[in-house]
């Protein structure tokens, strides 16, 4: 079993504070730290993590914080052969300002922007080596819109994390095996329906995840909602790459969807327990150590 993501790879910046800075104001926080990121390079650390066998497609820059990208997807057992390093602009990096009970996040997307379609024969053999192939919306738009043409031509199994929000034509929709916006990325990819009606016309592709209330989906009878586990966050960064990862798991490995959602519920749960958005990412014995987990999840 196989899963290849092509998408972002970033160093987060990032800083702790009490209070939120007003317009004009400066404020004192209490902590800066830096950490891996970058949706892409999250979403393939969690699978890797839960025992898949993944591959990491796309670009750094030859900066220092590029090298140590590179290195730290080596650590957690990604295949970085598809991994380019570009010379004119750096490495992608993301900005994080953690409050209380929330964060928020400015993405520089430098060397992620230059993962152009044209580069795709360099991993087209990558991608047909996949079993599924995990996107999210971090690199530009038109290599996505490639990558999803090609793997439907090929007969390959997709899944877009559509975040952070931008829209995407019906075209790529149908194409898609799985998309995975939250609430407010579904609202901007689907702005004249209801939530309902948009599940009941994609159904088991299109989950809606709901932060701590879980996720939804349309089992092709009824909507259901997964509820999500109940933990004390420590830092909810990255809680959505872990969710589509493990999802995309367990997917593959058999589970129906109402299981694959209750077993990514647990691994973002866990996830968020962890400073960083690699930080708390469960391995698979990890994942068994849990009283929650279910014996109905047993991979082979
Ligand atoms: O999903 C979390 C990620 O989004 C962070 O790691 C940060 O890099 C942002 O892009
Ligand atoms: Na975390």
């Amino acid at each position: 079993m196989k899963i290849t993501v092509v998408g972002s790879m970033s160093t987060d910046f990032v800083v702790t504070t009490k209070v939120k800075p007003n317009q004009g104001e400066t404020v004192f926080g209490e902590k800066f730290s830096t950490a891996f990121g970058g949706k892409g390079a999250n979403q393939a650390v969690a699978a890797s993590r839960l025992g898949v066998d993944v591959a990491m497609v796309g670009a750094v820059g030859k900066d220092d914080f590029g090298t140590e990208i590179v290195a730290n997807l080596v650590k957690n057992g990604v295949d970085v052969t598809c991994v380019e390093r570009v010379t004119h602009t750096e490495s992608g990096s993301a900005h994080i300002v953690l409050y209380e009970n929330d964060n928020s996040i400015i993405v520089i997307p430098g060397a992620n922007n230059e993962v152009k379609p044209a580069a795709m024969t360099k991993f087209q053999s990558q991608l047909l080596a996949s079993d599924l192939v995990i996107l999210q919306n971090e690199i530009p738009q038109e290599t996505n819109e490639a990558i999803i043409d090609f793997c439907w031509q090929n007969g390959i199994k997709t899944l877009l994390n559509p975040a952070p929000a931008r829209s995407i034509a019906k075209e790529y929709i149908e194409k898609l095996t799985y998309l995975t916006p939250n609430e407010h990325e579904s609202a901007i990819i689907f702005p004249d329906q209801s939530r309902s009606e948009v599940l009941a016309q994609y159904p088991n592709k299109l989950i809606i995840t709901l932060g701590a209330m879980g996720a939804i989906y349309h089992d092709g009878t009824k909507e259901e909602i997964i509820p999500a586990f109940e933990v004390q966050p420590v830092d909810t960064t990255g809680a959505g790459d872990t969710f589509n990862a493990a999802m995309a798991t367990a997917l593959l490995q058999g589970l129906k969807m109402s299981e694959a959602l209750r077993f990514a519920n647990l691994a973002a749960a866990i996830s968020v327990q962890g400073f960083g958005a690699q930080g708390g990412m469960p391995t698979l014995e990890k994942m068994k150590e849990q009283k929650q987990y279910e014996k109905a999840w047993d991979f082979e």
